[in-house]
């Protein structure tokens, strides 16, 4: 295995995964998806930028066979899947520094008990000169987690973007020439791992604005040789903007409230709203958190299950809550049965959202004409919510 040439001095050396199908036991990974890790070469120094996940740390190596001598090592970002490979590196390239941000030295020694007299701290904008070749680490937290830092290659106009701008895919070579089916990927994977950080991502896309940027290289996916329509989608996807649409999310036990689902999005549809419908008992989550991206509305919909909500609906409300999408409305249908406090469980899930809650639609048992008619009265609240807001 050879280390990939992106352009003189600059190589990627990471390894894809195309059988994972799952990450963090929670999101799904239909298309795999990658560690990369990139070696930057300069007359007088190299960096190693991040490693990869500890389960194919022999990939790494194998890359790094040919390579002598490492001075630095770049941790973006400590989690696993990035620097799970750093311990076996620092053990076969003795020399080598850990450069990392105040907070990166912290968790790096916390998560994988790195020395402490291993690890260098950087501020924001400070530089590394490589011999011809300067880094620049931009401190970015919260893209993912508190630590990360991007690396901005100075000469090749290279951002390393660790995680953020990131796609869950697996590839051959370097770059997927399609940008529909990236941009896709790169969709879903700011859904699951990004949403809830759409402010800070807002300020760091300001931030970048400064630099002269040419190539985006992140630590998953593929490298976007342009980064023009990457760039412009996150920017879409992070503004308060919201499309004219509704997700409803539902579980069903003996079809009634499916019947409530399928007849409010029949509803909304003639009313001219979007609407993506999910049922819960084996829907992609991935796919209906990027249908939360930018939908201006949510209605989950559960029936009772031993006096509360029903589990999978649960699930849903915790999940919408934690990803932090921004919804502008919400709503609860359901079937109780005879009883239950299956709406307040899930409007207690939901917490953080800064959406407007719509009365609900409960019903008992099976639904009759009238809940129908109730069905109607949401579809035409959410509408009207949707008109006065200018969404169509
Ligand atoms: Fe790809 Fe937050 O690790």
């Amino acid at each position: 295995m050879e280390p990939r040439k992106i352009t003189e001095g600059v190589f990627w050396a990471g390894a894809v995964d195309r059988d994972r199908r799952l990450f963090d036991s929670l999101i799904p990974l239909p298309d795999g998806t990658s560690y990369n890790a990139y070696i930057v070469t300069g007359t007088e120094k190299t960096a190693l930028l991040d490693t990869v996940d500890p389960s194919k740390i022999h990939e790494l190596m194998a890359r790094l066979e040919k390579t002598a001598k490492i001075d630095y090592v770049v941790a973006h970002h400590a989690e696993q899947d990035h620097s799970g490979a750093l311990p076996a590196v620092l053990e076969k390239y003795k020399e080598a520094i850990v450069v990392a941000s105040p907070k990166g030295k912290e968790l790096l020694i916390d998560h994988l008990h790195i020395a402490e007299g291993r690890v260098k701290t950087v501020a924001d904008g400070e530089k590394l000169p490589l011999g011809g070749k300067t880094l620049e680490f931009i401190h970015t937290p919260w893209v993912h987690w508190p630590e990360t830092i991007c690396t901005f290659l100075e000469e090749d106009g290279i951002l390393f973007s660790c995680d953020l701008f990131g796609s869950h895919l697996s590839f051959s070579g370097i770059y997927i020439e399609d940008e529909q089916k990236v941009c896709e990927a790169s969709k879903r994977y700011f859904s699951e791992v990004m949403m809830p950080f759409r402010p800070t991502i807002r300020k760091h896309l300001e931030r970048f604005a400064k630099y002269d940027i040419k190539t985006i290289a992140p630590s998953h996916g593929p490298v976007y040789k342009d980064p023009r329509c990457i760039m412009d989608s996150h920017a879409e996807w992070v503004s308060d903007k919201v499309r004219n649409s509704a997700v409803i999310a539902f579980a069903t036990m003996h079809g009634s409230t499916e019947a409530l689902s399928e007849a409010l999005s029949e509803a909304l549809w003639r009313k001219g709203v979007e609407v993506e419908v999910f049922n819960l008992a084996h829907a992609d989550l991935g796919k209906l958190a990027m249908s939360l991206v930018d939908a201006a509305t949510i209605v989950i919909g559960s029936p009772t299950v031993l006096g509360g909500a029903h589990p999978l609906a649960v699930s849903a409300a915790f999940l919408v809550n934690a990803l932090r999408p921004k919804l502008r409305f919400a709503s609860i249908i359901g079937s109780l049965g005879w009883a239950g406090r299956m709406p307040e469980q899930l409007t207690s899930n939901m917490g953080n959202l800064k959406a407007e809650m719509l009365a609900p639609v409960l019903v008992k048992g099976k639904p009759r004409e009238a809940d129908f008619a109730e069905i109607e009265r949401l579809a035409r609240a959410i509408a009207a919510k949707h008109k006065e807001a200018g969404l169509f």
